[in-house]
């Protein structure tokens, strides 16, 4: 989808980005720039800058960066199309009228309006006088009426039309409620009726407030226990979380993933404001991504059962790849958190989470679970495997503590299992070195880019084009003393498209807008300027910029003009030949 350029300009300057950004994450001045503590992945000193006079904004630790558009494409999840609507609606700017592609997100619109009327409806019902058996059920679980309220817990009351005609009357059709997964269609006679019957009602909400699906539950013993919304175009089980929307204001320091509603309901009435719950499926990659945008730690409270320990360890590797930290919370003599905090009491919760074992004792603990350490050979085995686990963690005193751990388990004196670990220490610090060796010799040897898209064929050409592009943005009026350059000469292309697209900015008496570049730039090449941007200003001298222009100039030309003079040789030599 492209947008007009003027639509485009019109949109940046209404959006600036420390304003945007500062929406999302508390920002303090330091000299020109804004710093804060990068939503994007966890961390505790602030490396995120925020560039008004250049409109972007660059985390100097994991390296994302771009413009107002880039910002909200990665915070809120949307593609570029939708993030430009986004940013429209919020700066008041009307859509350019072709912009034909917006059917989708206008649906999106219907459809989120759609549910938040349902979630009000189901609210609402709770009045009804049908609604006495749901308040007793309410009751039984012990929900407090502000953890319904907070919640925005509802009733689906008994009928099979209930929600379709309150929504129909609102001017909903049924197609949208189909498309919303709230009625389902009768195969043969085509007819329409409501999905959920009878239940009580949990309304899912994304991060940015919106309804998006339900869960609902029986209140008795019949099948199946929980009903969810399908997956639609607005509710996509692999990327939400429940409850995350109340808990992305809560001031713990972790989160804590439950299996259920139930569970993750409970735990905030009983004070613990930053549990949530995944939404009847296992945990994604995607809400490991997610999570990671919201804290640093994440304390697992899965059931004891065997599916639930193959969940964690499924989860771990997944938590651990964002950066996040992981900590495993066993309860005993409960199933889950709900129950504990009924059986025991918000304080024995409270004990269990500072207790909580760290994966670390967890994976020692699973690792002695696949052995059997009355046979000599798999006590060996154990030893050898929990020494290289070991060796792992970052600080003597835990490789220490964990170490007399191991060797107690397999009956092994301390002094052994500790030279074990000893051995094993040297051999990953040998290969870590090693890595660590290579990393440097091919960070300086080759000054390529981070983001592995971008190749910097030519380095001299590249270095050059680099700090071309950095001082045009700083002074545009340098674009006199380029004439002779094209978008061809460049050896990286997404210079070269920069370059093309400002110098008509500035032929046309435009602000060089580093924003709009998203629409031709992929999100790799725009975190790549704003990083380069966003490195200490070089002063603009003229000479350097001419130096620049003539190396651009030189390699690219190049090819080129030996093509030309061989085609000159050549037709030399047919002349002569005649
Ligand atoms: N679930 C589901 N469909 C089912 C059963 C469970 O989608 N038929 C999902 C729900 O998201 C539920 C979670 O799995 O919240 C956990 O289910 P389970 O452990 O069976 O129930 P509890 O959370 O203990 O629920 P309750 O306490 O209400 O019995
Ligand atoms: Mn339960």
């Amino acid at each position: 989808m492209a947008f007009p350029p003027a639509f485009l300009d019109e949109l940046n300057r209404r959006t600036p980005i420390e304003e945007l950004v500062g929406q999302y994450v508390s920002l303090t001045r330091r000299g020109g720039n804004l710093f804060g503590l990068c939503p994007f992945h966890g961390e505790k000193t602030a490396s995120f800058s925020v560039a008004p006079d250049k409109g972007i904004y660059y985390c100097f630790g994991c390296h994302k960066g771009g413009g107002a558009i880039n910002f909200i494409m990665e915070i809120e999840g949307l593609s570029y199309a939708d993030a430009v609507r986004f940013l429209a609606k919020r700066a008041g700017l009307e859509l350019p009228e072709d912009d034909r592609d917006n059917s989708q997100y206008k649906k999106k619109e219907r459809l989120w309006a759609l549910c938040k009327e349902s979630a009000r409806f189901f609210h609402e019902q709770l009045k009804s006088p049908g609604a006495r058996e749901v308040w007793d059920y309410i009751h039984k679980r012990g929900l407090s009426p502000s953890t319904v309220k907070r919640f925005g817990l509802g009733f689906a009351p008994n009928g099979w039309n209930n929600l379709m005609d309150a929504m129909t009357a609102k001017g909903f059709t049924k197609s949208e409620l189909l498309e919303a997964g709230l009625v389902l269609q009768h195969k043969e006679k085509g007819t329409f009726y409501d999905r959920f019957r009878n239940r009580l009602m949990f309304p899912i909400i994304d991060v940015r407030g919106n309804v998006i699906g339900f869960g609902g539950r029986v209140m008795d013993d019949s099948t199946p226990k929980y009903l969810n919304s399908p997956e639609t175009l607005i509710f996509n089980k692999r990327r939400n979380l429940f409850a995350l929307n109340v808990v992305k204001k809560s001031k713990s320091d972790c989160i804590i993933l439950t299996e259920g509603y139930m569970d993750a309901i409970a735990l905030h009435q009983y004070g613990f404001d930053c549990a949530v719950a995944s939404l009847g499926t296992s945990l994604t990659q995607e809400h490991a991504d997610l999570l990671s945008k919201y804290t640093n730690e994440v304390v697992l409270t899965y059931d004891g059962d065997q599916a639930g320990q193959n969940a964690t360890q499924r989860a771990i590797p997944m938590l651990e790849k964002t950066g996040l930290r992981v900590k495993i919370l066993r309860m005993q003599g409960a199933k889950d958190p709900d129950e504990f905090l009924k059986k025991f009491g918000a304080d024995r919760f409270k004990l269990l989470l500072q207790g909580c074992e760290n994966q670390a004792e967890y994976r020692l603990m699973s690792l002695q679970k696949q052995y059997d350490l009355n046979i000599d050979e798999q006590k060996v085995e154990f030893a050898k495997k929990a020494a290289e686990l070991i060796s792992t963690y970052s600080t003597a005193v835990e490789r220490e503590i964990y170490g007399i751990k191991a060797a107690e388990m397999a009956k092994l004196t301390p002094e052994v299992m500790s030279l074990e670990i000893k051995k094993a220490f040297k051999r990953r610090m040998a290969i870590e070195r090693k890595v660590q060796e290579k990393k440097e010799l091919e960070l300086s040897a080759a000054r390529q880019p981070r983001s592995r898209d971008i190749r910097y064929d030519n380095l001299r050409s590249a270095m050059a084009e680099e700090t071309l592009i950095r001082m045009l943005q700083r002074d545009p009026s340098l674009f006199a003393r380029g004439e002779k350059l094209q978008q061809g000469y460049f050896s990286v292309p997404m210079f070269g498209k920069i370059f093309d697209i400002w110098r008509n900015c500035w032929r046309q008496d435009l602000p060089l807008q580093t924003g709009s570049l998203a629409e031709v730039l992929n999100a790799s090449e725009m975190a790549h300027l704003s990083g380069l941007l966003q490195k200490a200003d070089t002063p603009v001298v003229e000479e350097a910029f001419d130096d620049c222009v003539r190396i651009i100039a030189e390699e690219g030309r190049e090819p080129e003009d030996l093509r030309a003079m061989q085609e000159r040789l050549k037709r030399k030599k047919g002349y002569g030949g005649n």
